[in-house]
């Protein structure tokens, strides 16, 4: 079959990287990707030898102009960031070097080669929704054109990367399709967002006699969940039929509390589990509310079809596998 082009992604070693790079190898694309030093490419197992990957810490400049270089890719899906919002709180200025910094790598190796500028066709750069900040309820869902109010040093470094992009697409008219992406789980994330973090206690409760709790954080929060292999699909098409300097949301358009997805998860517990909500794992500031109008990508032929109950059954199926 002849190559559908030739695609970049940024952290594919990584949660969505891999299932995104699964979509693209089924699509036709031959697929390149960056990882950390060190970094198991576990997540890539099912299709390791179709990949080249390359070792990049995007905080360097130079790093990252001679991958571009090197490379010279068709389309680039910069998915590579520090992406938990709690811990984000503990070191900000890692957080700026990586989302921030990361992307005006990139941008610039794009900028400064005319021989890697030649060659682009896109550029999806993933931001995200918790951008949007404390919303109001009268405002959901939320469109495209939503002023960003960040309140988390994660959600402070997207916002800069992602106006940066809007600049350099404005200024010097690279393909830059901006996505932002609402909350997505699945088999492979890791701990620290909240369902592979139930998923695991849940996990290492069942293995347990006696009273099982489950401690949680804010249960009140509200957030819009899509299957990271959905996520994966929309990336492509968005690449594929998106067009450069627009923005577009990937979610599901439904809101549901945590405490919702406690309760389901918990009912997908082989033993009994009760729910505990925990002061120490709460947030300095939490968005009470998202919830996305994904009109846009819908009119690129785009909808969800994992339900909730059965990502979530998927990734407690991953988490039992591993304890
Ligand atoms: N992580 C975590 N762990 N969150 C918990 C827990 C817990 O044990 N208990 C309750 N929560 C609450 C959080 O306080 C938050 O209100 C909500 O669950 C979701 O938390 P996360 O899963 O950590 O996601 P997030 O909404 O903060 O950010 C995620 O979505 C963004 C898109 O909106 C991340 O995936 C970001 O990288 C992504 O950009």
């Amino acid at each position: 079959m002849q190559s559908r082009g030739l695609a970049l992604i940024t952290g594919i070693a990584g949660f969505a990287g891999s299932f995104l790079a699964e979509e693209l190898v089924a699509a036709g694309f031959t697929v390149c990707g960056t990882r950390l030093r060190g970094e198991s490419t576990e997540n890539l197992a099912r299709i390791r030898r179709r990949l080249g990957i390359r070792v990049l810490d995007v905080r360097s400049r130079e790093a990252c102009a001679r991958v571009l270089s090197d490379i010279r890719p068709e389309i680039i899906f910069h998915l590579a960031a520090f992406s938990d919002v709690g811990a984000s709180f503990a070191d900000p200025g890692l957080v700026m070097q990586v989302n921030f910094g990361g992307t005006l790598h990139l941008l610039e190796a794009v900028r400064q080669s005319k021989k890697t500028a030649g060659s682009l066709r896109a550029f999806i750069n993933v931001a995200s929704s918790d951008m949007y900040g404390r919303v109001s309820p009268a405002q959901l869902p939320l469109a495209e054109g939503q002023p960003l109010q960040p309140v988390s040093p994660y959600a402070i470094s997207k916002a800069a990367a992602d106006f940066l992009c809007a600049t350099y697409h404005h200024a010097y008219g690279l393909p830059i399709i901006r996505v932002r992406a609402f909350n997505h789980a699945g088999p492979r994330q890791r701990p620290g967002f909240v369902i592979p973090d139930l998923a695991g206690r849940i996990a290492r409760l069942e293995l347990r006699a006696g009273r099982r709790i489950l401690k949680t954080g804010n249960l009140a929060a509200r957030r819009d969940f899509t299957d990271v292999r959905d996520v994966a699909r929309a990336y492509r098409l968005i690449a594929q039929q998106g067009k450069a300097g627009e923005i577009y949301h990937i979610g599901s358009g439904k809101t549901v509390s945590i405490q919702k997805v406690a309760r389901l998860l918990c009912g997908l517990a082989r033993r009994p589990v009760s729910v505990v909500q925990d002061a120490g794992l709460t947030r300095p500031v939490e968005v009470p509310v998202l919830q996305a109008d994904i009109t846009k990508l819908k009119k690129l032929g785009w909808q969800p079809t994992i339900s909730l109950t059965q990502t979530l059954s998927d990734t407690l199926d991953y988490y039992r596998s591993r304890v």
